[in-house]
């Protein structure tokens, strides 16, 4: 009986604090894309199928229970087996499975099928332990941890991992497919509303997978060209000695072996994948000590809404404190494993991390920028 009242409270406090986030970014009730808009509603017809199944099984036992519960010491007739009962509850199920299956298999052959890649956008995503990275090879555009659309787009996501398994999910906008390592999978999303949303991975992948999350951005079409055009447009020029070049010069000598963050450059696409390619292979390697890693580029990283793969506001005391020790806001990183920075014997100064910081936030695309490289 303790056990049941216990369970009770639990089941009772979680849909309190259910009902304590309005907000619910992760909430695939609130759809902003045709597919999200499918899979909800098959869950709704589901679901409605069951309730009504579920009212008749329980209201028949609860009904049974009391009718025929014991009134006096007769023994009741004894049946074995009634065909024509085993007839119906054999065929009642079936029908319904047949019921649900029928726009289940639709749903399947609706999103599976990928639209013509001529006259959709393409984007890679990779998964990694633990972030995501996106590519735009028609675009040459390279980033990370933030996936901006253009809204009422025919996406196809391509999907893959390099190293564990990972899973791509959007709640809002559409989901899940696993990312396999050496493997691709393709899933076509299509985002109705220009905003911000939550993507997550969905795949156990280690001990900060429930930290392995992304934001995205869904723009208005003019909005989505300024994106690519700040993508492609250098950030302004630093002014000698100021706390920001001489963080540029540390971050330069200590961390752009994994990081890169000028990908705004011509030709910087194609390099980026070699790049990330070679890192991979060092990891491989030498899993433990490798001194070269797979990391997020960082390109533009000042215009970020959030850092740690969407785990906190990407802000200046924020950016301190992940350089400081990004374990103590994600354990496990492979930056905190692997960075010669956190070497007992290459240590930075509180001083040298600050001036890290305010370079990165510094990386924006120039306003002044006349050097705007077009393709
Ligand atoms: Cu990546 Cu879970």
């Amino acid at each position: 009986m303790k056990s049941v009242i216990r369970t009770g409270i639990i089941f009772a406090l979680l849909l309190f604090a259910m009902a304590c986030s309005p907000d619910s970014p992760q909430s695939t009730f609130g759809t902003h894309g045709p597919v999200a808009e499918l899979q909800k509603n098959l869950f709704l017809f589901t679901f409605w199928i069951a309730v009504v199944v579920f009212i008749i099984v329980e209201g028949g036992i609860i009904y049974l229970t009391f009718k025929y519960r014991k009134k006096d010491n007769k023994l009741p007739v004894q049946t074995h087996g009634n065909l024509k009962l085993e007839i119906t509850w054999t065929i009642i199920p079936a029908i319904i499975i047949v019921i649900i299956a029928v726009p289940t298999v639709l749903a399947i052959w609706e999103t599976q099928v990928m639209p013509n890649e001529e006259e959709s956008l393409v984007v890679e995503a990779t998964g990694h332990q633990w972030w995501f990275e996106f590519k735009y090879p028609t675009e040459e555009v390279v980033t990370a941890n933030e996936l901006h659309l253009p809204e009422d787009t025919d996406v196809i996501v391509k999907i893959t991992s390099q190293d564990v398994l990972h899973s791509f999910w959007i709640p809002k906008i559409a989901g899940k497919l696993d990312m396999v390592p050496n493997h691709e999978n393709q899933l076509y999303i299509k985002a109705d509303d220009p905003g911000l949303y939550y993507g997550q991975c969905a795949e156990f992948c280690g001990i900060v997978h429930a930290m392995m999350r992304f934001r995205v951005i869904v723009h208005t079409q003019e909005d989505y060209q300024q994106w690519l055009n700040d993508m492609r447009t250098p950030p302004a020029k630093l002014v000698s000695g100021s706390d920001e070049d001489e963080g540029r010069k540390l971050f330069v000598g200590n961390c752009s072996m994994c990081h890169t963050y000028d990908s705004y450059k011509k030709g910087a696409y194609t390099k980026e994948i070699d790049s990330q390619y070679n890192r991979w292979e060092e990891w491989k390697k030498d899993k433990e000590n490798s001194a070269i890693v797979s990391a997020p580029n960082l390109t533009h990283f000042g215009e970020r809404v959030t850092l740690g793969a969407g785990i906190k506001e990407n802000n200046y005391d924020n950016l301190v404190k992940w350089i400081e020790n990004p374990d103590k806001i994600k354990l496990g990183t492979r930056m905190k494993n692997h960075a010669s920075i956190y070497r007992d014997d290459n240590q930075l100064s509180t001083e040298q991390i600050e001036q890290i910081a305010k370079y990165l936030l510094s990386l924006k695309p120039s306003t002044e920028s006349s050097a705007t490289y077009n393709k």
